[in-house]
């Protein structure tokens, strides 16, 4: 399975999380790590090399900081023209079925936050649903996200905690694949990477 990383963090140069993140990535094979930002600074997305790299690959993981509730400006301009009609989905074709979709994110918001009772007042899958519902008219298979919630108070400890639970759980989705309905009803895949 090969692995495609579309990385994108308008503010890398402040980071402290996911610039600390992104070294997952860096011990496992067969995986493109590709920094949006960096490769387009003037949002000039170059189309056909995009839908080339999203072909060659099965596992498309859409990394950012979560911003507004939502992904940076870049990430929505990737989706909005690469995603074409008659490529992605319509009639003339679905060349990215059956490919899966995971978005790994960090917000500052706790997780605590992001339910009913909590000032988010939503989970994340549910601000998620139009990047899940993306995929599904993509004929893709929707991972629920991986997230590191609570940025602004993360310890040392817990961020290195993160770093070996979402390599784990990119190794296990390498070598398994797609887990399907186990992970359907999952707000994120956190604790199931822990689990399994
Ligand atoms: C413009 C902007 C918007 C943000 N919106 C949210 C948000 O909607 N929800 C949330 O939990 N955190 C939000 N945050 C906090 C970021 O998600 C958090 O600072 C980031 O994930 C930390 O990662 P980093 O250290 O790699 O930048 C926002 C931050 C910025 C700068």
């Amino acid at each position: 399975m090969k692995i495609l990383v579309l990385f994108a963090h308008p503010l890398l140069e402040k980071s402290h999380i996911n610039r600390e993140l992104v070294k997952v990535y860096a011990d496992i094979e067969q995986l493109t790590f590709h920094d949006l930002y960096e490769r387009y600074p003037e949002f000039d997305i170059d189309i056909e090399f995009e839908k080339n790299l999203l072909v060659e690959h099965d596992l498309i993981i859409f990394h950012h900081p979560f911003y507004w509730y939502s992904c940076p400006p870049l990430m929505k301009q990737w989706i909005d023209m690469v995603l074409e009609v008659g490529w992605a989905y319509g009639n003339g074709g679905f060349a990215l079925q059956n490919k899966m979709w995971f978005q790994v994110i960090s917000a500052g918001g706790m997780e605590k936050a992001y339910n009913p009772e909590g000032h988010n007042r939503y989970s994340i899958r549910e601000y998620l649903r139009p990047f899940e519902q993306t995929a599904r008219l993509c004929r893709m298979k929707y991972l629920p996200p991986y997230v590191v919630f609570g940025t602004h108070r993360l310890s040392r400890e817990e961020l290195n905690e993160h770093i070996t639970n979402l390599k784990e759980g990119l190794r296990f989705l390498k070598n398994e694949g797609f887990p399907g309905c186990e992970t359907d009803n999952s707000n994120c895949l956190n604790k199931w990477i822990k689990s399994s």
